[in-house]
């Protein structure tokens, strides 16, 4: 008799203890979010890789991963459009090459005001307008893979140290890009329901 309460009270406790302890670990999640978000997308490692610091703050709320998702985007599109400006003022490249490199100078414009215009969207979602805005985010974010894979395009085929790291650097920021355009993709097929209104 006092064997079976001893079991019953272990059970009880330690049943819980792992209650509790599943409680912690939902609300920390111990970098969950990340992983969870960026199942969605292409390259899940530099997805991780660079929106991980944005687990706590963006959860489970699929507009802010898109947002996240966008913001890097933009960020290392000007990391990289730096780059390409400093190449041209060096006059480091020269004949067709220097031509590519000012078509990409170009094309990075166009591709960061697409983006620019995006954010702009992700930050003012509303309930009323949700479609037409998830169907310019799309065709913004598509235009600016568009414009970076053009960018490539010039230095197809060509060799050298100068060019193998800017294509590293172009390569980088498409797939930075194609990531967010999964991200709001999720977004749009999860719909507003998960939208915290600001
Ligand atoms: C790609 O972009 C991310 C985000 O800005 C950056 O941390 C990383 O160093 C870049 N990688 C390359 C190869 O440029």
């Amino acid at each position: 008799m006092i064997i079976t309460l001893r079991l019953i009270l272990l059970a009880i406790f330690v049943s819980l203890s792992t209650n509790t302890s599943h409680v912690v670990d939902a609300k920390r999640n111990c970098g969950n979010n990340v992983k969870e978000a960026c199942s969605v997308t292409r390259y899940k490692n530099l997805c991780i890789h660079t929106l991980s610091q944005f687990s706590n703050t963006a959860g489970r709320t699929p507009s802010k991963w898109a947002r996240a998702g966008v913001s890097v985007t933009i960020g290392e599109v000007k990391n990289v459009q730096a780059y390409l400006t400093k190449l041209k003022r060096n006059g480091n490249l020269k004949g067709r090459n220097k031509v590519a490199l000012s078509d990409c100078i170009e094309t990075f414009c166009y591709a960061l005001d697409d983006l620019h215009k995006s954010l702009g969207v992700l930050r003012k979602l509303s309930k009323r307008t949700f479609n037409t805005q998830m169907g310019d985010l799309n065709t913004w974010i598509s235009a600016a893979l568009t414009d970076e894979d053009t960018c490539l395009d010039g230095f197809e085929g060509k060799s050298g140290k100068q060019i193998k790291l800017l294509q590293n650097k172009v390569h980088n920021v498409s797939y930075l890009t194609s990531n967010a355009l999964a991200l709001v993709n999720k977004l749009a097929s999860t719909g507003l329901g998960t939208i915290t209104d600001p």
